[in-house]
């Protein structure tokens, strides 16, 4: 769980919110981003410490890294763009923690054999420098913001000993409407700059949404940008393997990450379950705050 400080913290006031969070006990704060303190205990070091080495991986050039805000979809984005690379349409015997920077020892990620599907929830400029010179592929996944709050919810609620009781709890230290530039809208902004700022970088952009639509095209959009030749067939097989009932059953008999909490990860996989939980005050403030993504490229769907 990665979540930026807004915008104002993050450049001037990146010491103070460092320092700000070191009895939280859900994130500790580097550069300004709120990193899940449980990931320290995976990665086996001070997470201000496993950052700069993040920061300094040796990436290779046939590595994919799938970027995504915590609850946009990574688990599924991840196992569809893993089995396009495999050429099959079978489960990844471990889960994508395995190839999880913030939550993996940088031995292990390092270890892993080629081609990598890394993974994510930092902003890009807390990972691989080299993803710029060695023009990695980057498949960003963005979801609305409604549906990640309700699921941020019902994820970090289960963690034990981290005080999340109440939606608005989640708002308040993941969410930020309130705060102009606030976190998940910072992640995005950061995002977008990224891109604007780094053409030669390969992105393709996923929404949850369109990709819930219709899986296969996105299976078949996906192939393309990997560059690789897949039979129609195949696209097929991979988005139905993929699809929530089938991955949840998978997900049993996954290799687990040692020492990260375990939590569900597979909840119900739907758009629009916001309806259910959040309130008429709690949807128009998120409405209103979504004003600042106004400029951006992202096509917000919060129905299908
Ligand atoms: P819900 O809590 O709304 O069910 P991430 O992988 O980034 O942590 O995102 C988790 C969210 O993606 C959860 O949302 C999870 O159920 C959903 N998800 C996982 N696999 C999915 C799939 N194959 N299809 C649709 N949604 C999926």
């Amino acid at each position: 769980m990665a979540v930026q400080q807004s915008k104002t913290d993050e450049t001037s006031n990146a010491t103070k919110s460092d320092s700000s969070n070191q009895n939280s006990p859900l994130f500790v704060t580097v550069d300004g981003c709120n990193i899940g303190r449980f990931f320290e205990k995976s990665c086996t070091r001070p997470m201000k410490e496993h950052v700069e080495l993040l920061k300094a991986l040796e990436l290779r050039s046939d590595d994919v890294l799938i970027a995504a805000f915590a609850k946009s979809g990574t688990h599924w984005i991840w196992e569809m763009t893993s089995m396009l690379l495999a050429g099959k349409a079978e489960y990844e015997k471990r889960t994508k923690e395995f190839a999880m920077m913030e939550a993996t020892k940088v031995e292990k990620i390092d270890s892993q054999p080629s081609p990598r599907v890394l993974n994510s929830h930092l902003p890009l400029r807390l990972l691989p420098l080299q993803i710029k010179e060695k023009k990695v592929k980057v498949i960003h996944v963005y979801r609305n913001v409604k549906d990640i709050l309700v699921s941020a919810y019902f994820h970090i609620s289960q963690i034990p000993g981290v005080g999340i009781k109440s939606f608005d709890d989640v708002e308040r230290v993941m969410i930020g409407p309130d705060v102009p530039g606030g976190d998940y809208f910072a992640y995005l902004k950061e995002m977008e700059e990224y891109k604007k700022s780094n053409p030669d970088v390969p992105f393709f952009i996923m929404s949850y949404e369109d990709t819930k639509e219709d899986p296969e095209t996105m299976v078949k959009k996906l192939a393309e940008f990997l560059d690789i030749d897949v039979p129609l067939q195949l696209c097929r097989d991979i988005a139905h393997a993929t699809a929530f009932s089938k991955m949840k059953e998978a997900d049993k008999n996954k290799q687990q990450v040692e020492n990260l909490p375990q939590s569900k990860m597979y909840r119900k996989g739907e758009v629009g379950d916001w309806k259910n939980y959040l309130t008429v005050a709690q949807s128009e403030r998120l409405d209103a705050a979504m004003m600042e993504l106004q400029s951006c490229d992202y096509h917000f769907r919060f129905t299908l």
